[in-house]
């Protein structure tokens, strides 16, 4: 059994006050969660999160990370600077940088092998936009999406991979893929992961992001082969995204 991982990705919103009381509200109502539990935050906030966190079941993660190791990058954080701080999470290649700042699936992957060999677990997204499924192209996408991280990746790194699958359409919109129409593109992308290493694909935990709230949760993860949820706008209030990760429980 693949154990269910909650991330909170926090995009860029919060402050020092605003997420003392967000991770305060988490840890009093959290108990011990039967699955893993961890934000992504904005990374000025990392060493709050050191802070508030260790020792507790929440782990912390970034949001991104560089595809370079050191040097003249204005502007970018490494992996190296992430674990300084106790990540141990790295979402890349979500599609609000793939669309706002051009990154391509092969850039991804190049950040997905530099989150895990920094020591983190990348957490891959892939998913595809309205007009591409109304297209009838959701499986060619999200295939060339997953394809640049499983020719990129050795196999050893991709133990440390987690997928997130988030239809662009469902992104912060209050619209959900149905549970049979995530659940229908996950078992695709398990199965393009089997074609490389069947053991990796049965241990790969798979994600979906996309308006996941309490109050559809349990439905969407219920699904074989839906593992955890990416969590935007109700990983912002304590109460919501307890109620998430107690559906995962
Ligand atoms: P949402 O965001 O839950 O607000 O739709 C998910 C994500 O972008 O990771």
């Amino acid at each position: 059994m693949r154990r269910k991982l909650i991330a909170g990705n926090w995009k860029m919103n919060g402050s020092l006050e605003a997420n003392r009381l967000l991770l305060s509200g988490i840890k009093s109502d959290l108990g011990h969660p039967g699955c893993d539990v961890a934000v992504c935050v904005p990374a000025p906030y990392l060493a709050q999160c050191q802070t508030e966190l260790a020792g507790t079941a929440i782990g912390w993660g970034a949001q991104d990370v560089s595809a370079h190791e050191a040097g003249a990058f204005t502007g970018e954080v490494s992996a190296s600077m992430l674990r300084d701080f106790g990540c141990k999470y790295a979402i890349v290649g979500h599609s609000e940088r793939r669309a706002y700042h051009g990154e391509t699936d092969a850039f991804v992957a190049r950040k997905a092998a530099r989150a895990v060999d920094g020591g983190m677990i990348a957490i891959v997204c892939v998913g595809e936009t309205l007009a591409e499924r109304e297209q009838g192209e959701t499986a060619t996408v999200v295939a060339r999406q997953i394809d640049a991280v499983l020719t990129a990746l050795t196999n050893e790194q991709l133990a440390r991979v987690v997928v997130a699958y988030e239809p662009v359409w469902a992104i912060g919109t209050g619209k959900t893929a149905t549970p049979q129409m995530a659940q229908e593109v996950h078992a695709m992308l398990r199965a393009r992961i089997g074609a490389k290493e069947a053991g990796i694909a049965e241990r790969m935990a798979i994600l979906y992001g996309g308006s996941m709230k309490p109050d559809n949760a349990a439905e969407l993860l219920a699904m074989p082969d839906i593992d955890g949820g990416l969590i935007g706008g109700a990983s912002l209030k304590a109460s919501d995204f307890l109620g998430i990760v107690r559906a995962a429980s």
